[in-house]
């Protein structure tokens, strides 16, 4: 791992203990998952890594989606790991670098993203490796509950390490995908949602 990747996990460890008082309120969170529901790709008996879990926030709702499927969640800072786990969900979380530990192949029938894709140090061998995690047919979700330009000036308004964390505008991401061998099914590009799609 670089430095800069050490820094950044240092950055996440030492926000855990405050990240879910710091953002929206929780439920206000749910919320929109809730409406945007009919968007998102998940069934029931799905087996789902969630990446970059964080504190856990939203792994419980995923577990609801598609139980009796069950959610692997990994993020590879301690703290957050240790604060997702510290809720009781059911769920299998580990500690866990996307870009560097193995993540199986053709093990998933989703991988879910949320708020960590600008965070992937690299992130063509992040997809080419959430590709080979996937099933056939399985379904990779990257959501954002905001315009993806204001997260980017967001994350540069942070200075290091997450200055320069930036989610590709949506005309970057048909080729992304397909250099990872994965195909587009959906993108919205909203005021106040970025979600994206795309199957294997
Ligand atoms: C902005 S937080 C989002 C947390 C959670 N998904 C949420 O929406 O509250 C991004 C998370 O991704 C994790 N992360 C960044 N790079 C990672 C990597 N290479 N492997 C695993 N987790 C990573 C960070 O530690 C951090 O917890």
């Amino acid at each position: 791992m670089s430095g800069t990747d050490q820094a950044r996990r240092a950055f996440f460890d030492r926000l855990a203990p405050t990240w879910d008082s710091a953002g929206p309120p929780p439920a206000a969170t749910l919320a929109r998952l809730d409406a945007l529901r009919p968007l998102i790709p998940l069934r029931s008996g799905d087996a789902v890594l969630e990446v970059g879990c964080g504190t856990g926030a939203v792994t419980g709702w995923l577990g609801d989606q598609v139980r009796p499927g069950l959610v692997t969640a990994v993020d590879f800072a301690p703290a957050m790991i240790a604060a997702a786990r510290a809720r009781g969900v059911p769920a299998d979380f580990a500690c866990c670098d996307v870009l560097a530990d193995e993540l199986g192949a053709e093990r998933y029938d989703a991988v879910f993203c949320m708020h960590v894709v600008p965070h992937l140090r690299d992130l063509p061998a992040a997809l080419a490796r959430f590709a080979r995690a996937l099933r056939p047919g399985g379904r990779l979700i990257v959501l954002h509950l905001d315009h993806w330009e204001r997260i980017n000036r967001f994350h540069d308004s942070l200075g290091p390490p997450v200055a320069g964390d930036h989610l590709p505008p949506p005309d970057a991401w048909p080729g992304l995908l397909r250099a990872a061998e994965l195909m587009l099914a959906r993108l919205e590009d909203r005021e106040d949602l970025f979600l994206l799609t795309a199957r294997r």
